[in-house]
């Protein structure tokens, strides 16, 4: 992509809890049904927290995951990116350096919520680039699940629990290329957690539509950026917010079959900051990711922020 000095990824993980929830479930405790939360938004069933599953524990569980994959003992960074932390202080990032043992790593919690994980990666990919680090774990984790409605059969179908982490080296090479970030004018309480208790709300529509009219001209900016054309891309990795938001970006950037789109919110759901790393770590695990191919990244959601880059995959 570049031939300044660069950085790369070295390994996927991710963590999910084990209680599944279905649609059914769901229709047993709100008005709803399988058929309209398959049909709106692609969701079949998803993971949800267990009294012990804490955006740290699952972060961390991912990280180790992601270091494991990566083959590296230790880092010097971990970027944590979430929405659903529930301390100002200490912040997740620095709970997740003690649990690894990463002694002494530098500790930093990015809030940029669905966007999270491609802000987060920006700034540990830059910090590699810069030598500030050598090695950096970046990680999106979310309990969604706890500020749920669980009586708002608009929001409470959609949302879910999980983490997906990346460790980031350096590279005598870019592969991983700069990060196109930025909010979007006029959307900044489209999508809220506030309130006591705090729980989350969105106007749907308005998301929908902006997705549907602008989202494209972001992710071929992210490619733009890159260097890199449509063609050379092997894997999308959009934000799983909406199966009906990304099959139109699919469409609208001319995918083709020879490419992979990720679609793991049919069975995880919503995990915010932790959806883009959770299915591209499954789909790295089972073995359906190319070795050295390139993967596009694109979160987008509250704030309203989005980010994105281009990825190279580990050989
Ligand atoms: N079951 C049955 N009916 C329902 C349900 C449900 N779970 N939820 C809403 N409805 C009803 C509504 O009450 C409404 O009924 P009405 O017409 O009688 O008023 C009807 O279904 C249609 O509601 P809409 O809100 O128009 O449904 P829509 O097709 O827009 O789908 C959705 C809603 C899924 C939220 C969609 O708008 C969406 O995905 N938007 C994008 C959200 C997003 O991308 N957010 C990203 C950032 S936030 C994050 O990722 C954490």
């Amino acid at each position: 992509m570049s031939d300044l000095r660069g950085s790369r990824i070295l390994g996927f993980g991710h963590f999910q809890p084990e209680r599944v929830l279905t649609n059914d479930d769901l229709a047993r405790m709100v008005e709803t049904n399988d058929e309209w939360i398959r049909s709106r938004t692609g969701i079949r069933e998803r993971h949800i927290a267990g009294p012990d599953d804490t955006v740290y524990t699952m972060g961390a569980a991912a990280a180790r995951a992601a270091m494991d994959d990566a083959g590296v003992t230790n880092a010097d960074l971990v970027v944590l990116a979430s929405t659903t932390a529930t301390d100002r202080s200490p912040n997740t990032a620095g709970r997740v350096v003690a649990e690894l043992g990463l002694d002494g790593a530098a500790a930093i919690d990015v809030n940029t919520a669905c966007s999270g994980f491609e802000y987060a990666l920006g700034l540990a990919e830059q910090s590699v680039r810069l030598g500030t680090a050598n090695t950096a774990v970046v990680i999106g984790s979310e309990t969604l699940s706890a500020i749920t409605d669980w009586t708002d059969r608009s929001t409470c179908v959609l949302t879910a629990d999980g983490a997906g982490a990346v460790v980031v080296g350096s590279d005598p090479v870019a592969r991983i290329s700069p990060v196109v970030w930025g909010t979007v004018p006029g959307l900044t309480d489209a999508v809220r957690v506030d309130g006591d208790p705090q729980r989350f709300s969105q106007d749907g529509r308005q998301i929908m539509r902006w997705a549907l009219k602008d989202a494209v001209g972001i992710a071929r900016r992210i490619l733009q950026t890159a260097g890199v054309t449509l063609d050379d891309i092997d894997v999308f990795a959009f934000h799983q917010a909406n199966r009906r938001i990304i099959e139109p970006l699919v469409k609208a950037l001319g995918v083709t079959d020879r490419q992979i789109v990720i679609h793991d919110i049919e069975v995880s759901g919503n995990t915010s900051a932790a959806s883009v790393p959770l299915g591209l770590s499954k789909a790295w695990h089972r073995g359906e990711l190319p070795r050295g191919g390139r993967a596009l990244l694109f979160g987008f959601g509250g704030g309203f922020a989005y980010a994105g880059q281009v990825v190279e995959l580990p050989e």
